[in-house]
């Protein structure tokens, strides 16, 4: 069974009393068995230290939401992957659509940031997916293609081992408006194939889903045999919404 990874991408939100009130929560509310569920939570940069002394004693995993490409030296306003792995955090977000467009990361600059946490051996969540446009001129597998390609290009085919695809289409996210859980059951599917097609042993990674997900629609993602979890912006900041969502994971998948 692939494992289910449930993932709260804070982006640039929260604060002290936020993070105090939400671990609190999570400490008195999170079920002890959450089967094949994994939490991560990723908040900005400068409260990671501060969570990991909290959810370390908890089931939960911290995640980043970018790594510069340089171990270290003079780089200002950077964060190296050994910084992150020292205070504790497991995964990095790699190539979300907000770095690609406000920052202008390409699929090339994301492939290295993607190898260089692979060698330190945290888990990279690659975010793919195709905008408005491309998803109206029939590109989305194209796009979905290149943006795997380069991977391939840079790693080699066994790329995606003990890896995480977020697929997250740039015209859901943030919008309140979900996809259609059967367009992404069969991008989900492309995806799998597509790794599949160059390391048989890929099959079995992590695929999720990201969105304008909710408490109220994620229920049909998730019977969607491909979609292993979901990356979660806006509603993971309310921590019973949050919660929720877990929990309707954790009674879903574990009845598969
Ligand atoms: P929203 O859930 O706010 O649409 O954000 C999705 C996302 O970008 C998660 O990385």
């Amino acid at each position: 069974m692939r494992n289910k990874l449930i993932v709260a991408n804070w982006k640039l939100n929260g604060n002290i009393e936020l993070i105090s009130n939400y671990l609190d929560f999570l400490k008195f509310n999170l079920p002890n068995n959450l089967k094949d569920n994994t939490i991560v939570i990723v908040p900005p940069f400068v409260y990671l230290e501060r969570m990991s002394h909290v959810v370390n004693k908890m089931n939960i995993f911290l995640g980043a939401q970018n790594v510069d490409i340089n171990l270290k030296g003079a780089f200002t306003g950077e964060i190296s992957v050994l910084m992150l792995k020292e205070i504790g955090v497991k995964y990095v977000i790699i190539g979300h659509s907000e770095r690609r467009s406000f920052h202008n990361e390409t699929n090339n600059y994301i492939a290295k940031k993607f190898l260089l946490v692979k060698n330190y051996n945290l888990i990279p969540i690659l975010c793919i997916g195709e905008t408005e446009q491309e998803k109206r001129k029939n590109q989305t597998q194209k796009v979905l293609k290149e943006q795997l390609d380069c991977i391939f290009k840079t790693l080699g085919e066994l790329a995606f081992r003990n890896t995480v695809i977020a697929y997250e289409p740039i015209w859901a996210i943030g919008t309140g408006i979900s996809a259609d859980p059967k367009y992404v059951q069969n991008i989900h599917q492309f995806i799998r194939n597509y790794i599949e097609k160059h390391d048989v042993l890929s099959k079995n990674i992590t695929i999720q889903y990201g969105g304008s997900v909710n408490s109220l629609n994620i229920k049909d993602f998730i019977i969607q045999p491909d979609i292993d979890g979901f990356l979660v912006g806006n509603a993971s900041l309310n921590v019973q919404e949050f919660l929720k969502i877990i929990a309707m994971c954790i009674s879903y998948f574990t009845n598969e």
